[in-house]
């Protein structure tokens, strides 16, 4: 017999919805922009050699090795960086150092699904402000609302697009609270914000290995910010967050296989050039992307994307977006997000589309 548990959680989490995403299994997963291609050998021949010393003690208590080559690869010094399990941990984490029970989240709008999650979590109040027509910030609004914490995603998911340098600025030079570029696809864009930091003591970067480092299983994600920033996010962490084995596949990627994840990164903007230029062949008014996705404007994107479902092809479908754009006021606000692969995998993504349009 179940028994009913008379204990409620509090109040105000009760209508949070549990993220649950399609989980069914698809020969073709173009759903959730990690690395069609794999991940780095290196990291591969970590998780081989796990031994007992790896699995029965625990961790180093920050990833103190690991923030290093983090550091080192970002250009910053090492007490500029935190590690969380994935990048998800460091937005949440940095909610919860920094929101006090109602403070505002701005976030641009449409972005990452789990900000308004992660805001009501930790008590605070989200507020979506739709992009610009061009795909960008709408600097003024944001700033208007004054908020406690800014949610930027630079490059943009889902719309691909990255933010202007201007409207970045903008927010920075006019923000007393904390302001979040969420840099999770930055490795396939020229540029990031890692300069801005200096400048701005009130930034906090988050950046992600799900993506272009291909170890989405690993669970790995760091911030970049001023030590002070950077010591209230690890307090909120605590110890040993990152487990043995992605500590050490990680480190082993940035000491030897960095080429890898680099040739890799060409050969998804390789799959990015083709698929947006195939889909702009069938009207679909695809804004430049700077990811390793691409955004389609369509009308009716869950049934489509149903329909791409059935012949094997997985993407992500958006009903009711703000129509902010000329695609995506002729789509409705409907739009599919379809992350690139290998050559084969965009021809069989193009060809369960044409079908599903059909
Ligand atoms: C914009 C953005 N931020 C953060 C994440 C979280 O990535 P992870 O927790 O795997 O590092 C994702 C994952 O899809 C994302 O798209």
């Amino acid at each position: 017999m179940v028994m009913t548990n008379p204990l409620s959680p509090r109040a105000s989490y009760g209508d949070i919805k549990l993220y649950a995403p399609d989980s069914r299994v698809y020969p073709v997963d173009l759903s959730d922009n990690t690395n069609r291609w794999g991940a780095p050998p290196a990291a591969l021949r970590e998780f081989r050699s796990v031994g007992h010393e790896i699995s029965s003690r625990y961790p180093s208590v920050y990833s103190e090795e690991l923030k290093r080559a983090l550091a080192d690869f970002a250009g910053v010094d090492e007490s500029m960086i935190v590690t969380g399990c994935g990048s998800d941990d460091i937005l949440d984490l940095s909610f919860r150092a920094f929101g006090e029970t109602g403070d505002v989240v701005a976030m641009i709008e449409p972005s990452f699904v789990m900000i308004p999650a992660f805001s009501r979590m930790n008590g605070l109040r989200c507020e979506p402000v739709p992009l610009t027509s061009t795909y960008d910030a709408d600097a003024e609004r944001i700033v208007a609302l004054d908020a406690r914490i800014v949610y930027l995603c630079s490059p943009n998911n889902p719309t691909g697009a990255p933010l202007s340098r201007a409207a970045i600025e903008f927010i920075l030079e006019r923000s007393r609270g904390l302001v979040i570029i969420d840099e999770a696809y930055v490795d396939f864009a020229i540029g990031n914000a890692v300069d801005l930091v200096s400048r701005f003591p009130n930034l906090l970067i988050s950046r992600t290995l799900s993506k272009a480092f291909g170890l989405a299983g690993l669970r790995v994600g760091y911030g970049i910010g001023n030590p002070s920033i950077i010591a209230a996010v690890e307090k909120s962490r605590g110890p040993f967050k990152l487990t043995a084995i992605a500590e050490r596949a990680a480190h082993a990627v940035f000491m030897e296989d960095l080429p890898w994840v680099r040739e890799h990164v060409t050969l998804a903007i390789e799959s990015r050039t083709l698929l947006t230029r195939e889909l702009r062949k069938r009207s679909i008014d695809v804004p430049e992307s700077a990811t390793n996705f691409v955004f389609a404007p369509v009308a009716n994107a869950g049934v489509v994307a149903a329909r791409m479902g059935a012949t094997g092809v997985a993407v992500r479908a958006y009903d009711g977006l703000p129509q902010f754009s000329p695609g995506l006021r002729a789509s409705l606000g409907g739009a599919l997000r379809i992350s690139v692969g290998p050559a084969a995998e965009i021809a069989m993504a193009l060809g369960a589309l044409d079908e599903a349009l059909s």
